[in-house]
């Protein structure tokens, strides 16, 4: 359901004619709304499995919501991740050199292979009829099942359509509705996204051509990407067939940071917002009209931070550094095409009991997608 290529999103591309940024930019980030939480998944493991959203709206306000809350971080390939850290502040405010600095909280090294405060998770255990595969423990390859936590090993390339994510170290209470993690699909190592309102992700990756999966027909074929998602999702259901078996399509959230959207495109990053912020339809989401180039054959350096004000930055740029402290000022330092940077302010909304429809509506539509999808 996420991420799956559709032809609306590249008509809005087309049309808003994009061009080459090294700085993408949203502006008013957040909003007043409410999303559905999975209250049931039932018969997990046979043709029967059913999931219930919650009658109960989850609501959410403020700067960078919904995703002021948990958060997991994904990444497909072809892609090597080389470092990743997280940060949180206490009052950033992007261009603004004397706001908070940022303090690391989590830090993934790959030359010396070692994580603190991060755990590898990728989809690879059972399938089920509504949910699909089960989330377990990452091994050294990033795709495959490990029976405890493994740090990825370093260098280590996942191939087109292959994808792991990386939550905090902090393991959830047991699943249930009023549980600090929700409802989630029983049996898969639960954790705790990435919190915090302001906060802030630095990656060091390489997005290489694909060149070990040479069948162009594969999903995502040569299109990487790294993306931010509700972490209720992956807990219970990344990829589901039945959409009440997960959150996304109430709009809990999601933020695409570098996403190589089509093959025609498979150098543009575009960065995208998929929730309810101004947008009825939450596939195709909002963009900002540019994008950033996909380097294939060196190291790329980048990052996202959600400040203080609803700002959310985009970058690339070889200064980023993944000190432990990092000065307001160094940020902006690298940020520093202001002016030059694709820029996309959101619409401020409330999402009302009059269109409280609409993820339902919006959820069935990715439904109907998915199973065009299917056929073709
Ligand atoms: C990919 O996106 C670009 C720009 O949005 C568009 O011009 C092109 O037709 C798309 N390619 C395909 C195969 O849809
Ligand atoms: C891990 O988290 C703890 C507690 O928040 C923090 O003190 C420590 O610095 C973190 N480790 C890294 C490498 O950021
Ligand atoms: C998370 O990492 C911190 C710092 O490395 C460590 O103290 C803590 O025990 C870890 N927690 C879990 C649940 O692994
Ligand atoms: C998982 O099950 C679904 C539904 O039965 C099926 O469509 C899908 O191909 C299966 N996925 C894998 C990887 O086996
Ligand atoms: C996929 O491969 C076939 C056969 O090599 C080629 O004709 C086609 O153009 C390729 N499609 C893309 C999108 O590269
Ligand atoms: C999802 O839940 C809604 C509301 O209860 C229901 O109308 C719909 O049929 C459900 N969808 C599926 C695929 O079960
Ligand atoms: C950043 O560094 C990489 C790897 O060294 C290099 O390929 C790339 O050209 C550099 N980018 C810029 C904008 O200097």
């Amino acid at each position: 359901m996420l991420h799956r290529f559709l032809p609306i999103v590249t008509l809005a591309v087309s049309v808003l004619g994009a061009s080459q940024f090294d700085v993408l930019e949203f502006s008013n980030y957040g909003f007043q709304g409410f999303y559905r939480l999975v209250l049931k998944i039932e018969n997990v493991d046979d043709e029967s499995c059913t999931c219930t959203l919650s009658s109960k709206p989850t609501k959410f306000s403020g700067i960078n919501s919904p995703l002021d809350q948990g958060v997991s971080v994904h990444f497909r390939g072809p892609l090597t991740l080389s470092q990743f850290a997280f940060y949180t502040s206490s009052g950033f405010v992007h261009g603004d050199d004397s706001s908070g600095d940022w303090t690391r909280q989590a830090y993934y090294d790959g030359p010396l292979s070692t994580a603190d405060n991060v755990t590898f998770l990728t989809n690879a255990g059972t399938n089920s009829t509504c949910l699909g595969k089960g989330l377990t423990y990452a091994g050294l390859d990033g795709i495959s099942k490990a029976e405890n936590p493994t740090v990825l090993a370093e260098n280590t390339l996942i191939n087109s359509n292959e994808e792991f994510l990386i939550m905090l170290n902090v393991s959830c209470e047991s699943s249930g509705f009023k549980k600090d993690c929700g409802v989630y699909r029983e049996g898969i190592p639960a954790y705790h996204g990435f919190y915090g309102a302001v906060k802030m992700f630095l990656f060091e990756f390489k997005m290489p051509r694909e060149t070990v999966i040479t069948n162009n027909k594969t999903d995502y074929f040569d299109l990487p990407a790294i993306w931010i998602l509700n972490d209720h999702i992956p807990r219970t259901s990344q990829y589901p067939t039945n959409a009440n078996c997960s959150c996304w399509g109430t709009g809990c959230g999601e933020f695409d940071v570098f996403e190589a959207l089509n093959y025609t495109e498979k150098d543009h990053l575009y960065s995208t917002i998929h929730d309810y912020q101004g947008s009825g339809d939450i596939q195709l989401g909002i963009s900002v009209p540019g994008y950033i180039a996909r380097n294939t054959n060196g190291i790329m350096k980048g990052g996202v931070a959600f400040d203080s004000k609803g700002t959310a930055v985009v970058w690339v740029s070889n200064s980023t550094s993944f000190d432990a402290t990092i000065s307001a000022s160094n940020i902006n330092k690298w940020v520093s095409n202001e002016g030059d940077s694709g820029q996309k302010p959101l619409l401020t909304v409330t999402q009302t009991a009059a269109n409280i429809g609409t993820g339902v509506i919006s959820s069935s539509f990715s439904w109907l997608w998915m199973a065009i999808l299917l056929f073709v």
